[in-house]
């Protein structure tokens, strides 16, 4: 059968990896998918760029909408990222009737509702797994490898850097600074590196995650999002010694009520797995009513890892090009008539426990004080302790850990223990995840 042709648009670190895989293990790839794959036409801004991938046989061009005019091309594979010229690429090749592989979490996390739409009624396939969690097969365990379940809740550390920053603070006792440098150079960050920092990254992925695990449209704009520029040192600190990790975690969770979409930092249990994925590693635990928690840990970035869930998109658009496209797997996971109008909860509403912070005066009735504004809101602790002052200083570090409770309560019990005078910073507050049957 004739090799199925591809026009590849972006020639940087994934599309790089992208031509040396589908080179490299062509003979497999063909093997699997029934017939070659052949990459025929390419884009890149810089056509006179030496680069670390064999592009004989390849067109070579700097105009992108050649590449998805061209009437050979088969399949696009989008690589160029963001949400401006990528789409426009996008949408004209599904006008010309093209299928399309991407690796761009911001597009279908923020317009993937469209294109998809677009894409079922020609019939089109928009494949998308190297867009979450780089190499990992997320998209196809939760989509097929556990249809069979109702979903209750999946956690993920899906930002290679933020991991990679958290780990080197914890291990090396390094400064966030000078550790975000240092992923910059590595080239594990975003173009713009506060889209890592500050969860925007990993939101749009936890977006992807969720509606393919609920059946709900992609809400990216309702998805809170808290960044870990605030996280000390001491605080990873204190939370090791009260067994826990910190980890910028994604969480979304199906409540009777709502569905909770968030990326924060969080302390987890040292004893979860996830807790031990650490540098740029990531992983997803998805909690089904059958099977129960599932790990899925791979790397996260990088050009192989992200061109392995790439190709393998091309192998499954490959096998299903003659398939019956009523027929195909739906790219939310469940049939586009059957998603449903959850809504996402705002972050009042979301259920945590947390740990806190407290900057107190080293005097008498000052943390009786605290934990009456805490019983007052209905806060129950599960640990507290009180550090030593630092010399000569008359404060104190007094550390809490809570049981879980409506993110409303805490907000509304911080705003009093504020207010105390014996109190003398803001309140540090993260929240904190058992991560057990119940999440
Ligand atoms: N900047 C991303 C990360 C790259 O650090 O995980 C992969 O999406």
């Amino acid at each position: 059968m004739e090799p199925v042709k591809v026009g590849l648009l972006g020639l940087g670190t994934v599309g790089g990896g992208t031509v040396n895989v589908l080179a490299r293990n062509a003979k497999e790839i063909t093997r699997r998918a029934g017939r070659g794959i052949n990459i025929i036409h390419a884009a890149a801004r810089d056509v006179n760029k030496t680069r670390g991938c064999n592009l004989d046989g390849i067109k070579v061009t700097t105009d992108a909408f050649a590449v998805v005019n061209n009437p050979d091309v088969d399949i696009v594979v989008e690589l160029i990222g963001g949400t401006g010229v990528a789409r426009e690429l996008v949408q004209k090749a599904l006008e010309n009737g093209k299928h399309v592989v991407t690796a761009n979490k911001a597009l279908i996390a923020r317009h993937g509702n469209e294109l998809f739409a677009t894409a079922s009624s020609k019939g089109l396939m928009i494949a998308f797994e190297a867009a979450v969690a780089g190499g990992i097969p997320i998209i196809k365990a939760i989509r097929e490898g556990l249809a069979g379940n109702r979903i209750q809740w999946l956690a993920g550390i899906i930002n290679g850097t933020t991991n990679f920053i958290l780990t080197e603070m914890r291990d090396k006792g390094r400064d966030f600074a000078d550790v975000l440098k240092e992923a910059q150079a590595l080239g594990y960050a975003e173009a713009d590196p506060t889209f890592d920092v500050e969860g925007i990254d990993a939101a749009h992925k936890l977006t992807i995650l969720a509606s393919i695990a609920f059946g709900v449209p992609l809400q990216f704009d309702k998805a809170y999002t808290e960044g870990i520029s605030g996280i000390t040192r001491e605080d990873v600190a204190y939370a090791a010694e009260l067994g826990y990790r910190i980890k910028h975690l994604g969480m979304a969770r199906k409540r009777d009520d709502g569905i909770e979409l968030r990326v924060a930092p969080t302390l987890i249990p040292h004893r979860r797995l996830i807790a031990n994925v650490d540098g740029v590693m990531n992983a997803v635990l998805v909690y089904g009513d059958a099977v129960g928690p599932t790990l899925y840990y791979g790397a996260g970035a990088g050009a192989d890892p992200t061109a392995s869930a790439v190709v393998a998109d091309l192998v499954d658009v490959t096998r299903t090009l003659t398939a019956d496209p009523e027929n195909r797997v739906p790219h939310l996971a469940f049939q586009p008539e059957a998603i449903a109008n959850v809504p996402v909860l705002p972050v009042e509403e979301i259920e945590t426990a947390y740990y806190i912070r407290l900057l107190a005066e080293d005097k008498p009735g000052v943390l009786a004080d605290v934990t009456r504004i805490l019983g007052d809101q209905g806060i129950s602790i599960e640990a507290l302790i009180q550090k030593e002052p630092a010399e000569g200083a008359d404060t104190v570090p007094v550390i809490l850990l809570t049981h879980r409770m409506r993110e409303k309560q805490m907000i509304a019990a911080i705003k009093r223990i504020e207010a105390l005078s014996s109190i003398r910073a803001p309140v540090t507050r993260i929240r904190l995840e058992h991560l057990g049957a119940k999440g």
